[in-house]
């Protein structure tokens, strides 16, 4: 039977499609990237910002990537040929390229968090700050490196080739409320800590110098980050939606997964900042590979910072993992809708195509910080930005009655929504992805 006949996949329930969008929008980008932009971006002043972004510019643009999914029932290519015209039909590529990009070396980084995990468990953490960065250099390149950025990906396909409600459903159900009981633990844990509070004047107190001095770079990274931690700007919220069977509403479903990732990265703060300041390492160090250096030597300087940090790296695999299937499956969907190709098949050469994407990733950290920088600054953001167009200047009236099923007349909260899309979103999009890719040939 070619899978023509076989009927499209859909949730099983609506727990279960929230729980899958929460677990891919709670990833790495809450627990590792989010941390280290905020010390690299200077504390509370981007925090700000960025919460404010979210509200701003992520929600009507979740919105809008719910309503594309669930009106045309197709992956992001499928969706964007059937209403895009012209040039606009080719808007879903861009989706796959960036999604193939980010979960290249996405599943480096999980790797290494797999890998951190087993360290602490077999010889917990080393507390001197060069000695950790020297092992951080040798477990994050190389054969390392690139044996556990397979098993990552290997975990990955498994899920995702069980399909739609007995893969990534049943793994959701599992993993989300455990990262969510996980990290609040944490947060009261760190609490207890000595430089807890020197740690949150840091983190919640902006000073607003900063964001009038380094707006040109707080701007764009805000924008980026707000967009990768809910999953935007890939096609994954069309995917997912793609699979909605009946008229939800869509703008409750939005609050409850923006409310829950918001919620896990500004806990995050509250974790990482307290371990790093109790042990005095500065959280301005920048780079993608910083913050593992800096919270590894925590743990080794911590009473108990091996199990600690071992059950934080878990919990940030566990994270990695729930978004890594939403990113295949954004080229699954695609490749089972328009190519006919089964489940199984996709799966498998997807994933091997991604493993062999990741090897210049997992072999030089400057490469891997390219490839973040790229994704995440220019091809995420200009991919959301030409959706936002298309759906907010061209399609307004088919995007509202879509919103409307589920939620009732909306009067003026689907025309306040479109709006928001119009002006607000693409500015900010159109003025962050100009600056990024400023920033990426500088
Ligand atoms: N939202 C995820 C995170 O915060 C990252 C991600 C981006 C996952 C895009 C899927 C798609 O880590
Ligand atoms: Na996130």
């Amino acid at each position: 039977m070619s899978s023509v006949d076989v009927p499209r996949e859909q949730w099983a329930t609506r727990i279960g499609f929230i729980f899958a969008a929460v677990g891919s929008a709670v990833g790495l980008g809450n627990i590792w990237r989010f941390p280290f932009q905020v010390g690299q971006e200077g504390g509370a002043a981007f925090l700000l910002i960025y919460l404010l972004f979210i509200l701003l510019i992520g929600f009507p643009a979740m919105l809008v990537e719910f309503v594309v999914g669930r009106y045309t029932e197709r992956n992001p290519v499928g969706a964007l040929q059937a209403i895009g015209s012209g040039l606009w039909q080719y808007v879903g590529w861009i989706f796959i390229v960036t999604t193939f990009v980010i979960l290249s070396y996405y599943s480096v980084v999980a790797g290494w968090t797999i890998r951190y995990t087993l360290l602490g468990l077999q010889d917990g953490y080393l507390a001197d700050a060069s000695e950790a960065e020297v092992q951080f250099v040798d477990l994050a390149t190389g054969l390392d490196a690139i044996a556990f950025h397979a098993l990552f990906m290997a975990i990955v396909v498994v899920i995702v080739a069980y399909g739609i409600q007995h893969g990534i459903e049943l793994a959701v159900k599992v993993m989300v409320p455990a990262i969510i009981i996980i990290t609040v633990g944490m947060a009261i844990y760190a609490f207890t800590l000595e430089g807890a509070s020197e740690a949150y004047a840091y983190y919640l107190s902006p000073e607003w110098g900063t964001i009038t001095a380094e707006w040109t770079s707080i701007l764009p990274a805000a924008a980026g980050q707000a967009f990768f931690t809910l999953s935007l700007g890939m096609g994954v919220m069309i995917t997912y939606a793609s699979y909605l069977g009946e008229d939800r509403n869509l703008a409750e479903d939005g609050a409850i997964i923006i409310g829950f990732d918001t919620t896990i990265a500004f806990i995050t703060g509250l974790i990482v900042f307290p371990i790093l300041f109790t042990a005095g390492v500065d959280p301005a160090d920048p780079g993608a590979g910083a913050i593992f250096v800096s919270l590894a030597a925590a743990f080794g300087d911590l009473t108990l910072g091996w199990l600690i940090g071992a059950l934080f790296f878990g919990t940030v695999a566990v994270a990695a993992l729930s978004s890594a299937i939403s990113l295949l499956e954004v080229v699954i969907s695609y490749l089972i809708d328009e190519r006919d190709i089964s489940r199984r098949t996709a799966t498998f050469g997807v994933g091997v195509a991604l493993f062999l994407l990741g090897i210049p990733s997992a072999s030089d950290l400057v490469l891997l910080d390219l490839f973040d920088l790229f994704a995440d600054q220019v091809l995420l953001v200009l991919g959301g930005l030409l959706l936002m167009i298309l759906i907010g200047w061209s399609l307004p009236d088919l995007a509202v009655e879509e919103l409307e099923l589920g939620i009732g007349d909306l009067d003026s909260l689907g025309s306040a929504w479109i709006w928001a899309v119009r002006i607000p979103v693409v500015l900010v999009l159109f003025v962050a992805l100009a600056l990024g890719v400023l920033d990426y040939y500088e």
